[in-house]
């Protein structure tokens, strides 16, 4: 597991965060992104969407439990907050959207719920709050190989300023 930790001040900049972020994503990936009520997870998502040139509105999930965007790679957007039991997790089609073979993007939030339902190879994305207001601290664990080996590109990218 290869883990990096960035840490944001305001929106915009987890905003831009998920944007450099896209730019590594593939069809096949899975996303999750873990944090407390407010910590930025749909905000994330929206800069990551953005850089998949999604152009619709990107909302939060947590009551249909999962939203589709088209564009050139797929974004599969879930929000695992409502769903009860795991079985259910089949009745949305999880794994079809999940697997490598996917044809998108798959970006789940509250994945803790059901931690042992998540594809073994991803990004684990954890956002907790700083001591400062509007103070994020982002860890980003890429788990699996084929993860880690784009995970050090980020690196790179993250800390650009442009
Ligand atoms: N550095 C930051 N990164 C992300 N969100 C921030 C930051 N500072 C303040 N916020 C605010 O926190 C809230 C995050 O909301 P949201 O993305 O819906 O959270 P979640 O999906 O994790 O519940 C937004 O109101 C956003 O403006
Ligand atoms: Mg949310």
């Amino acid at each position: 597991m290869v883990v990096i930790k960035i840490k944001t001040f305001k929106p915009e900049e987890t905003y831009r965060l998920g944007e450099k972020l896209a730019v590594l994503l593939q069809a096949g990936d899975v996303v999750c992104l873990s944090g407390t009520l407010g910590a930025g997870k749909t905000l994330l998502t929206q800069g990551i969407a953005a850089g998949l040139k999604i152009r619709e509105a990107v909302t939060s999930p947590t009551f249909t439990i999962m939203n589709v965007y088209d564009a050139p790679v797929r974004l599969y957007h879930f929000d695992l907050y409502r769903l009860e039991q795991p079985g259910e997790l089949a009745d949305i089609g999880f794994d079809e959207y999940t697997n490598v073979h996917s044809d998108g993007v798959a970006i789940i939030e509250w994945p803790d719920r059901f931690d042992g339902y998540m594809p073994e190879e991803n990004f684990w994305i954890t956002i907790s709050l700083g001591e400062q207001s509007g103070e994020r601290v982002i860890s980003l664990a890429a788990n699996g190989g084929n993860y880690e080996r784009r995970i050090e590109r980020l690196k790179d990218i993250a800390n650009s300023c442009d």
